[in-house]
């Protein structure tokens, strides 16, 4: 099969269409024919060699995935050849052909799209768990979502509102912020104009917050201790400013019994992946075919152009998801 490979670690430049072998299906695994997938920073990171697939997991980048089944493992018992379907990959999106285990594939709702579904698993999948799961929001909670308009953030501001959380944002451009407030964002702050912090104490009062749901890391450390509040839980799933910390002053979590928490989706094993996967399903799917929930598409590139995919997301330049449809690959 035709898949995008890297020729040697690199900048963009360094992807090209090759030829790998069609994986074969195991078991309890589907093979898919791909029709879209979608970029993550993680796939950036990937190309440049600083985030090798876990073990046993396709070498090729690309951590979800829609299209339609093509042949099914000798156990599979939910899916039939030409079932429409999506879901979460450990590896392998960007090709022709990918396999997924049969609890972890989707399916595809009649009023959504490949490229919408595509757009969907890596970011609400991690914005569920971190919202919900990890971070613990309740309803009438106040949560902090950093890089608002990521592709992570607008599917965190979307699932929060839903459950009755107040959201207050942050990210770097005014177009950005009127993104996050289209979707239901009640408080969204220019990190790169305003101190954060001291919007969100002017708004709310002091250590108001609950939950950070934090990819920045080093840089906003102090400022997120300082806006939450009792019983605050911070969980941390990126540290895109650094992380490397100087001069800390622990007293913040005693003094207001935090939860300092963080967590990396791709490591996880099989049977959390099913687990999150089928509490999606059954809670959050039935919202995106009521309309209640939107994949948010920046842009599609046809997967050819897939170096400019990863420029555009390198330069900061999307709000929510880059999508790669996959035609025929040349
Ligand atoms: N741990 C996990 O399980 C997990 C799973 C999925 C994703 N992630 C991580 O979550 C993050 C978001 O992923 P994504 O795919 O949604 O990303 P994305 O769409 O590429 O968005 C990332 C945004 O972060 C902002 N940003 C970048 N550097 C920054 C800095 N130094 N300070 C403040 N803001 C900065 C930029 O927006 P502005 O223009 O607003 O600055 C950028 O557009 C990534 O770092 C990714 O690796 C983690």
């Amino acid at each position: 099969m035709k898949a995008v490979l890297v020729k040697k670690p690199g900048d963009a430049g360094q992807l090209y269409i090759g030829e790998f072998p069609t994986p074969e299906p195991q078991d309890k695994e589907i093979l898919v024919k791909v029709k879209a997938t979608a970029v993550n920073r993680a796939d950036i990171h990937q190309r440049k060699g600083h985030y090798p697939p876990p073990k046993g997991a396709s070498p090729i980048i690309g951590l979800e995935v829609s299209g339609v089944v093509e042949a099914t493992g000798a156990n599979v018992t939910k899916w039939k050849v030409g079932d429409r379907v999506f879901g979460l990959l450990e590896g392998g999106g960007y090709a022709e052909y990918a396999v997924l285990h049969e609890d972890m594939a989707m399916p595809i709702p009649d009023s959504l799209s490949y490229e919408d579904t595509a757009a969907i698993p890596e970011v609400f999948l991690t914005a569920y768990q971190t919202l919900f799961w990890i971070g613990h929001l309740k309803q009438g909670e106040r949560v902090l979502i950093h890089a608002g308009a990521s592709g992570v953030g607008t599917a965190a501001i979307q699932m929060a509102k839903l459950n009755g959380a107040y959201v207050a944002v942050t990210a770097g451009s005014k177009e950005k912020l009127d993104a996050c407030q289209k979707l239901g964002a009640d408080l969204a702050i220019n990190y790169k104009t305003d101190d954060f912090a001291k919007v969100i104490q002017e708004a709310l009062g002091p250590s108001s917050i609950d939950v950070v749901l934090d990819f920045i890391g080093a840089s906003y450390w102090e400022q997120n201790l300082e806006v939450l509040g009792m019983d605050g839980r911070h969980v941390l799933i990126s540290t895109l400013s650094g992380y490397k910390l100087e001069n800390v002053d622990l007293r913040a979590i005693m003094g207001k019994r935090l939860t300092l928490t963080g967590t990396t989706l791709r490591s996880r094993d099989r049977d959390y992946k099913v687990k999150l996967t089928q509490e999606f399903m059954d809670t959050m799917l039935p919202l995106f075919k009521k309309g209640e929930l939107k994949p948010i598409v920046d842009r599609v590139f046809p997967i050819a152009e897939v170096q400019e995919a990863h420029r555009y997301m390198e330069a900061n330049k999307n709000i929510g998801k880059i999508v790669l449809s996959v035609g025929e690959l040349r």
